[in-house]
């Protein structure tokens, strides 16, 4: 496996191998999430890239920039191990300079929900993001539906910019307790973990109440709601594959989510119907 640190050394690497190239971008502090996403390139393509790298324009002044995960050796080694290529780990000033052109999310779908929430947040990711496909040029990215909003703006911006890149969805990996792997989980003590159970519960609830054939919204996320006590709720939605709100589910077309607070660290969840 390659380690590249900056463009140059990524671009010297990349011309040594010709052929599809599957890329996963990611923030670190593996999990076996991310390996899956990992796994999928790994089976499609000639060439796997992964990045890791703290992207600092996607974090909200207060929120947990600085005390996010960083597992460099661990991370190294599960990319060795899962078949890596290319591993992109720059630092900051190898990705960002002064006065920066940036990618602005979309005023309506970036800023409802995760965007509304972390106004901004999502003009980092489609920065960083942007950045990422013009150095590495996938042939095919990876992305997770467990952070589905972030997931259907960066197809849109592939779309709205013309970009020649397949985005592949990838289902959300869970604990067999029901919790949805995820880097920030290890901010969780024993009994916030047990807590956190509580969004995959709501989650549960909501397809239960629809395979039972209510597919009311103001239904269903009442009851998520009551699922949800007492956590500290941010939002609980009923959407379509457009982010648009729904007032009843419609299958093949909804995504049900919830954000919550579990102590000080804030989760989000989703299922797809
Ligand atoms: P990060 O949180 O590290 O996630 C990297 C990728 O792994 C994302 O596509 C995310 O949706 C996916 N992922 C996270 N948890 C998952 C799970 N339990 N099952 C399946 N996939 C999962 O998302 C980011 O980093 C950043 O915003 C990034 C896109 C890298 C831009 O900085």
């Amino acid at each position: 496996m390659i380690i590249a640190r900056s463009v140059s050394e990524l671009r010297k690497a990349l011309d040594i191998k010709g052929g599809s190239i599957g890329f996963v971008p990611t923030m670190g502090a593996l999990h076996i999430g991310h390996r899956t996403l990992i796994d999928a390139a790994r089976k499609a393509n000639d060439m796997v890239v992964v990045s890791i790298f703290v992207n600092p324009t996607q974090f909200l002044p207060g929120e947990d920039l600085s005390k996010y995960p960083r597992r460099e050796e661990a991370d190294f080694k599960i990319c060795e191990l899962s078949g890596v290529d290319i591993l992109f780990y720059p630092d900051v000033s190898a990705m960002y300079g002064e006065d920066e052109v940036r990618i602005c999310a979309p005023d309506v779908r970036g800023f409802i929900l995760e965007g509304a929430s972390r106004p901004g947040h999502f003009d980092g990711v489609l920065t960083v993001v942007m950045k990422l496909f013009n150095i590495v040029r996938p042939t095919r990215a990876y992305f997770g539906k467990k952070d589905a909003q972030q997931l259907a703006l960066i197809t849109q911006m592939v779309n709205n910019f013309f970009m020649d890149i397949e985005i592949v969805p990838m289902e959300t990996v869970r604990e067999s307790d029901g919790l949805a792997l995820s880097s920030r989980n290890v901010y969780l003590n024993a009994q916030e973990r047990q807590e956190a159970l509580k969004l995959s519960s709501a989650l549960k609830k909501a397809t239960e109440i629809v395979m039972q054939g209510n597919t009311k919204s103001d239904y269903i996320k009442a009851r998520m709601e009551e699922t949800l006590l007492p956590l500290d709720v941010e939002y609980v939605a009923i959407v379509n594959r457009a982010f648009e709100s729904l007032d009843e589910v419609v299958i093949g077309d909804t995504i049900v989510l919830v954000a919550a607070r579990v102590g000080s660290t804030r989760l989000i969840d989703n299922v797809w119907m």
